[in-house]
């Protein structure tokens, strides 16, 4: 792992931590790289009522708009696990955004112009994949179709 990729991964294990998932128990953490340096955090963030729990990508997102950053993003860490009875994460396979992330990972990629990178981890920190957005939702349905330009 580069120190940059080890450097987003450890951003999002340490805000996984905060990950508000008393029903699942699957907590995850996501950190994203912004083009100059800036790392913008989420976690997953759930609801009594189930259907309405926030993904951390989601999250994460959010976030970066709220500073007017999300078309800046380049790189994304994912890390997730189910939680023990103390609250530490455990698993040992990498941990890929959902369909939904993906598709709203996809409105950062086009309206920034660029693919994102996106690393997935795993809880136990044996493990980083990395691909590129565009290989984890090809064909994306996104602003062009509906006629807008980035
Ligand atoms: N979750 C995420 O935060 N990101 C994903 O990409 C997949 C799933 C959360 C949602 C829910 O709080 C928990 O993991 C179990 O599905």
């Amino acid at each position: 792992m580069t120190p940059d990729i080890s450097a987003l991964v450890a951003a999002a294990r340490r805000v996984a931590a905060n990950a508000h998932a008393p029903y699942s128990r699957f907590g995850v953490g996501a950190a994203l790289l912004l083009a100059d340096g800036t790392v913008v955090t989420g976690t997953n963030f759930e609801n009594a009522s189930y259907g309405l729990s926030l993904c951390a990508e989601t999250v994460a997102l959010a976030n970066a708009n709220s500073e007017g950053r999300f078309r800046d993003v380049v790189a994304i860490a994912v890390v997730g696990g189910l939680l023990d009875a103390d609250g530490a994460m455990k698993g040992d396979a990498a941990i890929y955004p959902c369909g939904r992330c993906r598709q709203v990972l996809n409105e950062a990629a086009q309206m920034g112009g660029r693919d994102i990178i996106v690393h997935c981890a795993s809880a136990d920190g044996a493990h980083v994949e990395t691909h590129s957005l565009s290989a984890l939702l090809p064909h994306a349905f996104g602003p062009a179709d509906l006629g807008l330009a980035p």
